[in-house]
């Protein structure tokens, strides 16, 4: 039999499955856009919680819907005690497992649990962004032998997350920090994670489940795992002039340097930028500039494969931002989560609006119509 002549996508690559209102990328210019906004607009001028009306409702939000809106966040902050018990039973697992978890539960018991309308869907999605610093703070704090700190209604969405996670207010520029942060990674488009959860949604699964699907996606170190291992390779190097050798040694035994390359940026990361800035002040403030100097020193052993388009992207610094903040490496993931939670669901709601179920092919090519042995002639 002639082999039918298919052209295979790997990795989906270049295939548009749908279109978009949420997320612009010009991955050749270096542009990210959040409904038409420029990121470097957004990270000047915006806090998270702006950037989630934003996403949520397609348009800058005035004073009183911005009002309404952080009031609502802040109302849903706290967890189910049903949920605290699973993330205490949870304690030792990984962060990121304990989140899939308890997220798996919060669909279980949601108040609008059997609820699809797009109402009930914008209410699911504020109080799953409201929840998912609660869960990670919650955890940081159990597995650690302390008591949950309780939300903190004066306290913004990322300075409310420190406060949990620490029990001490941050002050005001480890806040703006984490919010930057939050921001830079609240949205992007049709990555791994977000495409998993519109592949649960356009099922028409409920919002619960397709975020579910989304933190699995996550979760690998091609994705969002990748900012945790720049930390190990910052501490594997040990002093900045040693990074230039080691990058070359790890490129010669055919191994990628963690942070750098990316399926649609084929020039710098636009929110690398920010990071790079950020961590550069963290590192002198805190008294650690050595952090930043082995990153920079890596980057510069880099520059030669900008030739091949691979350059930093957003998990390059983002990893010593948290070192800086005093926060351990294997919540890196889940803050990743807990930033891009909004984008999630803004693509779970634009999937459920006009929605296709998304089912590509496979091309098979193993053998055809093998003859059936029967148990006692196999060899
Ligand atoms: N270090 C060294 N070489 C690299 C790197 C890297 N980080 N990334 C890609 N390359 C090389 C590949 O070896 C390949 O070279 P070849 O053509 O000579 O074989 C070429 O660039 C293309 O690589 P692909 O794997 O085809 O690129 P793809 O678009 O499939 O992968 C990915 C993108 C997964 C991000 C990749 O660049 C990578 O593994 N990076 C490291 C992990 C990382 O930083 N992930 C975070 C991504 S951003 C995010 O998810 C938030």
């Amino acid at each position: 039999m002639v082999a039918e002549q298919v052209v295979v996508h790997k990795g989906l690559e270049g295939i548009h499955f749908d279109t978009t209102k949420i997320c612009h990328i010009d991955g050749q210019k270096g542009i990210l856009l959040y409904r038409g906004y420029n990121i470097h607009d957004l990270a000047a001028n915006a806090t998270y919680e702006e950037v989630c009306y934003l996403l949520l409702h397609d348009k800058l939000p005035t004073k009183q819907e911005l009002a309404e809106f952080d009031a609502a966040l802040k109302a849903n902050r706290t967890l189910p005690s049903v949920v605290m018990d699973i993330i205490r039973t949870f304690k030792d697992a990984h962060p990121m497992d304990v989140l899939r978890t308890a997220v798996s539960a919060l669909g279980c018991i949601d108040p609008d649990v059997k609820d699809m309308s797009m109402e009930a869907n914008y209410r699911k999605a504020i109080r799953l962004t409201a929840q998912f610093p609660t869960i990670v703070a919650a955890h940081e704090r159990i597995r650690k032998g302390l008591e949950p700190v309780s939300p903190r209604d004066d306290l913004g969405h990322a300075a409310n997350f420190l406060w949990m996670l620490k029990g001490e207010e941050p002050d005001p520029d480890a806040a703006r920090a984490m919010d930057l942060d939050f921001i830079l990674h609240a949205e992007h488009s049709s990555n791994a994670s977000a495409f998993a959860a519109r592949v649960a949604a356009s099922t028409l699964a409920d919002m619960h489940s397709a975020v579910v699907a989304a933190i699995a996606a996550l979760k690998g170190p091609l994705h969002g795992g990748a900012a945790e291992a720049v930390m190990e390779m910052v501490e594997a190097i040990g002093e900045p002039e040693r990074a230039e050798a080691w990058v070359q040694e790890q490129l010669a035994a055919k191994k990628r340097i963690m942070g750098f390359g990316h399926r649609v940026y084929k020039t710098e990361d636009p929110r690398a930028r920010h990071l790079r800035e950020l961590s550069q002040v963290l590192g002198e403030r805190y008294g650690d500039p050595k952090t930043f100097q082995i990153l920079r020193n890596i980057e510069k052993a880099m520059e030669p494969l900008r030739a091949k388009g691979i350059y930093v992207n957003v998990d390059f610094y983002a990893g010593s931002i948290y070192h800086y903040l005093g926060i351990p490496a294997d919540l890196y993931i889940p803050i990743f989560a807990i930033g891009r939670i909004i984008g999630w669901v803004t693509h779970i709601i634009e999937q459920f609006s006009d929605n296709r179920i998304l089912r590509p092919l496979l091309h098979y090519v193993g053998p055809m119509e093998r003859e059936w042995v029967p148990i006692e002639q196999r060899g």
